[in-house]
């Protein structure tokens, strides 16, 4: 099994360009099954959970030609047949088949979705605005049929504001007929993303990116061609890494604004960054102080990088916080980042750390517990003195766009052995 060596203690400098989200294009291929002609996806990242939605397509009987950066698919031919367990759980975004094969032809047949175990992970709200809309769901050993005579918009109100519900209730009542509106809707840019995708082929959504979506069904969407966000989580991860050993390292090819809450905690910790229109040069950091976050809906505290950011915290001149409110499971990381010296205490419930600062973190051998938790473990390495040896690095590959090239660009010792 392949492994990320890395030697640390260099400092990067140079610029890292920022590629396409993870979590919007893992939700616009799925979304582009609702396109009657062609639609063109542009700024997609090479990341294997991409591969994993070309080959879910693929089975389907879609075409698709992905070239550097770019998907076309044409769903003119797609054979509506039940998409199988081995195919749903290689990603947690299969289940936005659910809401774009329901939307297309009223019936869905495949299993419960797979992705990091860093909670349970539930799809109730998502089944709910399904059957809200209209639609019988039977389950049966997380193999799920759902499948409606018609739907019709309606009023949803989401419990909770997921992202995953939120985009898979307007992938199924984008043709709906008549208005839906969620309520309590998630608010993340990914949500903008896929709605601004769906009306350049002409649907009729409004309010993304508010806690209110107002969905007004149509028959037809036609082809268009459509822009991936750049990934913010991806931005961020590089931009804690340059907070840390970065000098005049430029993160490029960003909207900052997504980025609003880690930069608001990074200054207050003392990082000296300057924010332009469209990236960030992060100058340097001598004192680091001590920081809480508490992750939130967006636009808090995102929880994809609070991972990332207790890597940051061993490095702090006290110690920090970290209050986990999304996830049950999300501290596994630290048992890795333990076996290069950091320190820390959880709480009971799991949802607080404490993370104690000024650790001269050392080269260890570490594995990936999740995406994130990955992530975490290659900043630490890079930080840290002598050799890092990173094993389960397909969780890494999954949502990191040539992440060894990247970081070998900016001057880093990294190799995949
Ligand atoms: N939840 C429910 N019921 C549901 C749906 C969600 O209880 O039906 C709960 C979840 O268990 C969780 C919380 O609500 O505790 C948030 O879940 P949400 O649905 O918002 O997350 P998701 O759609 O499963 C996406 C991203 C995650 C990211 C979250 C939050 C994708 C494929 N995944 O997950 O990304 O953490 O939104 O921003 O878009 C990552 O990139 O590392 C990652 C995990």
């Amino acid at each position: 099994m392949p492994k990320i060596k890395i030697t640390g203690g260099r400092k990067l400098s140079g610029t890292i360009p920022i590629s396409g989200a993870k979590n919007s294009v893992v939700a616009l291929i799925p979304a582009a099954i609702l396109c009657d002609e062609t639609a063109t996806i542009s700024n997609v990242p090479d990341i294997t959970d991409v591969d994993d939605l070309e080959n879910i397509l693929t089975h389907l009987n879609a075409r698709i030609t992905r070239t550097t950066g770019k998907v076309e698919i044409n769903s003119s031919d797609i054979i509506n047949k039940e998409i199988t367990a081995e195919l749903s759980k290689k990603l947690r975004a299969s289940y936005y088949f659910m809401g774009a094969l329901l939307g297309k032809f009223k019936k869905v047949d495949m299993y419960f979705p797979g992705g990091c175990s860093i909670g349970e992970r539930p799809i109730n709200l998502h089944l709910k605005g399904f059957a809200a809309l209209g639609a019988k769901i039977t389950e049966e050993d997380n193999h799920f049929i759902i499948e409606a005579d018609k739907l019709k918009g309606t009023n949803i109100y989401l419990d909770f504001p997921s992202v995953g519900a939120t985009i898979n209730i307007i992938l199924a009542a984008v043709k709906a007929s008549g208005r839906t509106i969620i309520d309590n809707a998630a608010a993340e840019p990914e949500i903008v993303n896929i709605a601004t995708f769906l009306n350049n082929m002409g649907a009729k959504i409004k309010g993304a990116g508010t806690s209110t979506i107002t969905i007004t069904g149509v028959k037809y969407l036609h082809s268009c061609f459509h822009e991936v966000i750049p990934d913010r989580i991806e931005a961020g991860t590089y931009l804690i890494l340059a907070s840390l050993i970065g000098e005049n390292l430029k993160i490029d090819n960003i909207i900052p604004n997504h980025l609003e809450a880690l930069i608001a905690k990074l200054t207050e910790s003392g990082v000296d960054m300057e924010v332009g229109i469209d990236n960030i040069v992060v100058k340097g950091s001598h004192d680091r102080k001590p920081i809480s976050i508490k992750t939130l809906p967006h636009p808090g505290f995102p929880t994809d990088l609070q991972q990332i950011m207790a890597t940051y915290m061993t490095q702090c001149r006290g110690s920090s916080i970290i209050e986990e409110t999304i996830y049950e499971n999300r501290f596994q990381n630290l048992y890795e980042l333990e076996k290069m010296g950091a320190t820390f205490k959880i709480r009971k419930d799991n949802k607080k750390a404490t993370i104690k600062g000024k650790i001269k973190l050392k080269g260890a051998k570490v594995s990936s517990t999740d995406l994130r938790g990955g992530a975490s473990l290659v900043v630490a390495a890079l930080i840290a003195d002598g050799t890092t040896t990173i094993s389960n690095i397909s969780y890494i590959l999954r949502g990191y766009d040539r992440i060894v090239e990247k970081l070998t660009n900016v001057g880093a010792k990294i190799e995949i052995i």
